[in-house]
């Protein structure tokens, strides 16, 4: 049996259905994979960095009750991660999407400290994969994302892991949850705005929906692709980028009933001249099977050399299923 200490960077909704995903996984995660944790460090903004190599308790800290008193105010990121005496460590802090800090930062140093890093934020993806994924190798610990991009569908290890020397040339997709759901509703009638506040209702789209209507969150996404799966650093700014804000709600009503209806459409493409990347709304052809991805899911199709076609769909997303992907990682990272 393998003990892991494992530490958790921000505990928000991701943080808090991680740590429920893995308590209802424990004895699974014992007779299957001979894996037993404790949760030895969590810290956020508004906890500090709270320790104990005994093991917090993860019904405590779920419901925001820890019994813990945060370590001295004094205290640093490595004090924390020493305190813990980390072996995992789980980003899952806000998204920065100008410079990725400070979670590239945080990644680094449980990195340098000798733990295993895992990242919910694309920030560091976008940001600083390169870097990270070299000091994970030098530091022979695993360095691994795959939450950031359709929560827990295998995305990066379908090729790094089930899909070996395979090369991509071309992806399609949508890929932000919030503005297909925004889409569906105006097809239904629903103005934009009133779209929107069905959304923030239904606790999907932010009090600020600018990031998912102007396209930048899929532009973020679209970037972290580009950036691992094509091998090729691109910055979220360098994505020609059009939002959903000029979609007219009548045209949308009509394009839905005729079959063809608009959705925020991400695309890469390797050209003689490095990677083309875009995200804009486009009204699908007849048949586009993309059309029967409605509400909060999400879908990806690649074309690579070797399989012409593969497509990923993911199903009605919720922070579980984001935590499955950090879930996932870790086995990986132990294993390997
Ligand atoms: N929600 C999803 O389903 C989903 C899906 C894919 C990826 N993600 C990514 O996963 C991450 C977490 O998402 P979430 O929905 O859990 O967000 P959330 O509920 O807003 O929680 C964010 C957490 O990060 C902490 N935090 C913010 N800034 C920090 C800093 N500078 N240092 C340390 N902690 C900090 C916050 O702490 P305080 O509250 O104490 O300030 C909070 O605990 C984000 O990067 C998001 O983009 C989320």
């Amino acid at each position: 049996m393998h003990h892991y200490n494992l530490c958790c960077v921000g505990f928000g909704n991701v943080g808090r259905a991680l740590v429920r995903l893995l308590e209802t996984k424990r004895s699974e995660l014992r007779e299957r994979y001979d894996i037993e944790w404790r949760l030895s460090g969590v810290m956020s903004r508004s906890l500090g960095y709270i320790a104990d190599l005994d093991g917090l308790n993860p019904a405590e800290l779920v419901a925001g009750t820890p019994r813990h008193a945060p370590l001295a105010p004094e205290t640093t990121f490595e004090g924390w991660l020493k305190a813990a005496d980390a072996d995992v460590v789980f980003e899952m802090s806000s998204l920065n999407p100008l410079t990725g800090q400070p979670a590239s930062g945080y990644l680094r140093s449980a990195l340098q400290y000798g733990a295993h890093a895992i990242t919910a934020n694309k920030g560091p993806i976008v940001h600083a994969y390169r870097a990270l994924r070299d000091l994970a190798r030098a530091r022979g610990r695993a360095f691994r994302f795959e939450a950031t991009v359709m929560d827990g569908a295998p995305i990066f290890s379908l090729f790094q892991e089930a899909l070996p020397a395979v090369q991509v040339r071309a992806f399609r997709g949508i890929l932000n949850s919030t503005t297909n759901l925004i889409l569906g509703e105006m097809e239904h009638g629903h103005s934009l705005e009133a779209a929107v506040r069905r959304a923030q209702q239904l606790g999907i789209a932010e009090t600020d929906p600018s990031a998912d209507l102007d396209g930048w969150d899929a532009a973020v996404k679209v970037a972290a692709l580009v950036t691992v799966i094509l091998d090729t650093p691109l910055h979220p700014d360098e994505v020609q980028r059009i939002g959903i804000r000029a979609l007219d709600s009548a045209e949308v009503q009509a394009a839905h009933a005729a079959g063809t209806p608009y959705k925020l459409i991400c695309t890469a493409r390797r050209g003689a001249h490095g990677v083309e990347a875009s995200v804009a709304p486009e009204r699908l052809q007849p048949g586009d099977p993309f059309a029967l991805v409605g509400g909060t899911s999400s879908v990806v199709h690649f074309e690579t050399d070797v399989l012409p076609g593969i497509t990923i769909t993911e199903h009605n997303p919720s922070p579980t299923t984001t935590a499955y992907g950090l879930l996932a990682d870790f086995i990986a990272a132990v294993r390997t």
